[in-house]
């Protein structure tokens, strides 16, 4: 139980007289914490009670004598200001934690269990650019993976691979005129990338080249092996070269199918959808109408019979349903999207599908340089894994002035680097669009990861000199005195660290990893004040003790907040 809930039982006893309820659903928390730890305001008793605010105040204050759980109790107006005991604050707060860590995790629920979540993210497009932009739908959702494993959900993460349609037939003709093997053997994903950048240029000074792309293309629809085989190897190619990335990253997918999976599984939904009269001719095309619902027609075959990306989506969605029997399947993807989906959303709820409340799509906003926006077409194309290399050598050099002497340096400045990029991505609320500014990103003063991670190592660091020059030992809380940590810079602190679980199912209620980013920071800055103000080592055993606790405490909770973001903690840096 929260120590505002617990106090509000406390209340109920203490004032009888008063309606539960209303002791339940009207408690605050006071702007200045000078006022009080929580404050009850009266005006909603005086009409039962017949007397004016403020004298209710004034009795309620009266009855509330100082004990283990109230300091004082201060009529001010028409509030009573409660003043918590910091002793018992300290001591019923870490004793929830130290109970929840016994069973699970602190922060970690059950609300999820036996709840199965499918998350589409990441999904890349096969032989072109795994740019930065793609950068979001894959931090945000590895972050909600997270997030909902911790609260006792089974996750099926899924990156739904934008691997078919016509921009195959170009790779093939690029591929057949102009390929050289080596150089994707050498190169990649990024040879392949050039290829079709070239594909495009000599399409313009000779346009039959489309048509021959065409050809190729359908070709690979009629189950051409030769044209398979070559579209099969662009696929693995491509995605040997994204796994160094997701290595980076710590991330992983449980299932890789995509639009090239399903393009030729579509049958079952156009057959529901003929057969519930919802399937319209369009010049040719069929549709269905979505006038209704103030959205245009969702494109479902082309003229030529072939499917498209929402068509796609239904076939691979149903196929989800029955494999995974989903409570939620959720879809990061760019904002631009968000059309897409609502569309076929709404065509899963006219086919009747009863979980079609069950599909959500969770947009974010831009992401770009400090030069300008990125582009997907062309040259100047930032690929992220550049990129992380990039904070990974630019950490590295940091760390080599601040401390030259570091083990480890190389997987250090990987996760500080990495850990940086990640942070910054997840610091603002999804929508919010992003400037990516390398200063801004590995600055270890800032809201940023490598501050938070310095914070973790620093404690970390404490603990360990404790070991070394004390003998110190984790402890139980029964073996403390909580009273040490009555002074303001250890009750603020606390007061963070018990919010944790409200933070992780805000973020959930949400699916918004920004909340839990945010609470890390606001762990490292409490839990740098309380380092500043009280020396942790001290001679006096009691104290040091106490402190050393609470020291404990914070990292695996800093840890368990890091890692739900897809940040990981070094020990040292
Ligand atoms: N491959 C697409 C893109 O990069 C994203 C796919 C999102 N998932 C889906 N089921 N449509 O834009």
């Amino acid at each position: 139980m929260k120590s505002q809930n617990y106090i509000v039982e406390e209340l109920k006893k203490r004032w009888p007289e008063i309606d539960p309820a209303i002791i339940e659903s009207s408690m605050e928390v006071p702007k200045d914490r000078k006022l009080g730890d929580l404050a009850f305001p009266c005006f909603r008793l005086a009409k039962q009670m017949r007397k004016a605010p403020a004298m209710i105040a004034a009795d309620l204050a009266g009855k509330l004598e100082a004990d283990d759980v109230f300091e004082k109790a201060q009529a001010v107006g028409p509030y009573v200001n409660l003043f918590i005991n910091k002793k018992w604050f300290a001591s019923y707060v870490l004793g929830q934690i130290e109970e929840a860590d016994a069973k699970n995790a602190f922060g970690a629920s059950e609300e999820g269990t036996g709840k199965t979540i499918v998350l589409d993210y990441s999904s890349i497009n096969v032989a072109k650019p795994f740019h930065i932009g793609h950068l979001r739908t894959t931090v945000i959702g590895n972050s909600l993976s997270r997030i909902l494993r911790f609260m006792g959900y089974k996750t099926v993460s899924i990156n739904y691979l934008g691997d078919w349609g016509t921009q195959f037939g170009k790779m093939l003709v690029a591929y057949r005129k102009w390929g050289e093997e080596e150089k994707v053997q050498q190169d990649g994903i990024r040879y392949l990338v050039q290829l079709y950048v070239r594909f495009h240029d000599e399409a313009e000074k000779d346009p039959s080249l489309n048509d021959e792309a065409r050809a190729a293309f359908t070709s690979m629809e009629h189950g051409d092996e030769d044209a398979l085989a070559l579209w099969r190897r662009f696929v693995d190619i491509s995605l040997k070269d994204v796994s160094r990335v997701y290595e980076l990253l710590d991330v992983q997918f449980d299932s890789y199918k995509g639009e090239g999976y399903f393009w030729d599984k579509t049958e079952k939904p156009i057959r529901i959808l003929e057969e519930k009269g919802l399937l319209k001719d369009s010049e040719g095309a069929k549709i269905v109408d979505l006038s209704e619902d103030d959205m245009p027609p969702c494109l479902i075959l082309k003229k030529d019979g072939s499917t498209l990306y929402a068509t796609r989506d239904l076939a691979a969605v149903m196929y989800r349903k029955e494999t995974y029997d989903f409570d939620k399947c959720l879809y990061i993807t760019g904002l631009e999207q968000k059309l897409h989906f609502a569309q076929w959303f709404k065509v899963i709820e006219k086919m009747g599908m009863p979980w079609a409340k069950d599909l959500v799509h969770i947009p974010y906003g831009l992401i770009s340089l400090e030069e300008g926006k990125l582009s997907t077409r062309g040259g100047n194309v930032i690929w992220l894994e550049d990129l992380l290399k990039e904070a990974i050598a630019k950490t590295k050099a940091i760390m080599e002035e601040k401390n030259p002497d570091l083990e480890n340096m190389d997987e250090v400045a990987k996760d500080v680097g990495v850990g940086a990029v990640v942070f910054h991505d997840l610091f603002n609320n999804r929508i919010k669009e992003v400037t990516f500014k390398f200063d801004e990103v590995l600055n270890f003063d800032g809201e940023t990861g490598p501050y938070v991670q310095y914070t973790y190592a620093r404690a970390r660091s404490v603990l360990r000199k404790a070991e070394a020059q004390f003998g110190w030992k984790k402890e139980a809380l029964d073996k403390i005195d909580p009273a040490i940590l009555a002074d303001e810079y250890s009750q603020e602190l606390i007061r963070i660290l018990e919010s944790f679980p409200d933070k992780v199912s805000d973020a959930r209620d949400k699916w918004e990893p920004y909340i839990i980013t945010r609470f890390t920071v606001a762990v490292a800055t409490a839990y740098n004040r309380f380092y500043h103000e009280n020396p942790i080592l001290t001679e006096d055993d009691e104290v040091r003790r106490a402190r050393l606790y609470l020291t404990e405490v914070t990292t695996r909770i800093l840890k368990q907040g890091l890692y739900l973001i897809g940040v990981s903690a070094p020990e040292k840096m």
